[in-house]
């Protein structure tokens, strides 16, 4: 497979590399502290394009592809991994949804504003008893002619608290089992929707992550998105491509605490030179670089199948599984490489390790990647 960049591409990716570096870098780790994310730098993304990257320009989004996507997702991951996932979840759970399922009346009304960074999205499949389970949604919507009556929690959402549209999977057909499941669009403020307190979380904290709850919410019947009972597969097909965005978001958080790492045991002396030079060092560089690199491929291989028309459910699970762990692994050695000084804030690793767990969590953890990677291969 040829995977090199074109002009564009590298376009994309000097932009987000320059963004990351002037405007997320600056302030990052007293948002992570805080727990905040300003919406000057939401607003920000959205004027750079990095908010609706795969939308067609039409409905307001930047009209490329999932390479070009990747290459910003890697370099917004490197310095900030709570800007990425909100730029991840909007894209690919969001956006690419709406324009692939949606009407066109959704469209118009939801997406362009979506894909331009004008407002923001949630995707919300996770409740209190249905994480990796996920056909046992315990949220109904309940058929009542021009609308449903949505009632249930929904946990872990991710722009929970600053998302104005939300597409929520809910049973509407309680004998169907998935069959029964649809996937409609919430506003924010719509009456019975509640947003519940924030997560107080490990990593990824300037992410803003929330319960939901929906009580007697009355949600018009052409804000389902695609047929009656679609809700489950809709739900499916969006997470077989937002795998791709988080292993983009792995492999940036491997790859930035390398750079940082790398840069320190060129500088850092102990016993009379620097720490590069001795081999305890230089061997996890060693494996830290051809894992990244691995890992890197893997993501390429995923988002070129998806722009090429391909399936991409096994290469993005493969990418997903394989980049979480390669960063989960490189975030702990960067750490181990600063020693005393990557235990401290200041330097920015033991945030990179502590971002890094969630990368083998969400969108579907490491397991549910073998069920979806083994079902697959066992198939074939
Ligand atoms: N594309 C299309 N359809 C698919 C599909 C895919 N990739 N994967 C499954 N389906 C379909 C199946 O074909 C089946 O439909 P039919 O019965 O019509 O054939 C239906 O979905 C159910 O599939 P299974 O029988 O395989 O269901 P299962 O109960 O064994 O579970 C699973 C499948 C893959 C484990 C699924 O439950 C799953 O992916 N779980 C993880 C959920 C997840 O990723 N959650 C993340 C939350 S979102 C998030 O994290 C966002 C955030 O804020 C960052």
């Amino acid at each position: 497979m040829d995977f090199s960049l074109t002009e564009e591409q590298l376009m994309i990716q000097q932009a987000a590399k320059d963004f990351a570096q002037n405007e997320l870098l600056p302030g990052v780790i007293e948002r992570d502290d805080a727990q905040k994310f300003p919406d000057e730098l939401v607003r920000k993304m959205g004027e750079l394009g990095f908010m609706g990257m795969m939308v067609d320009e039409k409905y307001g989004g930047s009209g490329l592809g999932t390479q070009a996507y990747v290459l910003a997702m890697e370099e917004l991951s490197k310095v900030d991994a709570s800007a990425s996932v909100m730029v991840s979840v909007n894209n690919s759970l969001v956006c690419w949804g709406l324009e692939t399922y949606g009407s066109e009346e959704q469209k118009q009304k939801y997406l362009t504003r979506l894909a331009s960074g004008e407002i923001i999205g949630a995707f919300c499949l996770s409740e209190p008893e249905a994480g990796s389970d996920a056909t046992s949604q315990k949220t109904t919507a309940i058929d009542k002619g021009d609308h449903y009556l949505l009632n249930g929690t929904k946990n872990w959402i991710t722009n929970g608290g600053r998302a104005e549209v939300f597409l929520v999977i809910a049973q509407t057909h309680l004998d169907k089992g998935h069959h029964g499941i649809n996937a409609l669009i919430v506003e924010k403020g719509m009456p019975g929707f509640e947003i519940g307190p924030k997560e107080n979380k490990l990593g990824i904290r300037g992410s803003d992550t929330h319960s939901l709850l929906f009580n007697d919410v009355k949600v018009p019947k052409e804000n389902r998105i695609g047929a009656d009972g679609f809700g489950f597969k809709f739900a499916m097909k969006t997470l077989a491509g937002g795998r791709i965005g988080i292993a983009a978001q792995a492999l940036g958080i491997a790859a930035g605490a390398y750079d940082l790492a790398l840069q320190y045991s060129k500088q850092r002396k102990a016993f009379g030179t620097e720490i590069a030079n001795h081999q305890a060092i230089a061997f996890k560089l060693a494996e830290m670089h051809t894992k990244i690199q691995a890992a890197r491929l893997l993501v390429y291989q995923a988002a070129t199948d998806k722009d090429n028309g391909n399936d991409y459910t096994l290469s993005g699970a493969m990418a997903k599984l394989y980049a979480s762990d390669v960063a989960m692994e490189t975030t702990v050695e960067a750490v181990q490489i600063h020693g005393g000084n990557g235990f401290v804030k200041d330097y920015h690793v033991e945030r990179l390790m502590r971002d890094a767990k969630i990368t083998q969590i969400y969108e579907g953890t490491s397991e549910i990647q073998k069920i979806v990677i083994s079902r697959s291969v066992i198939k074939d």
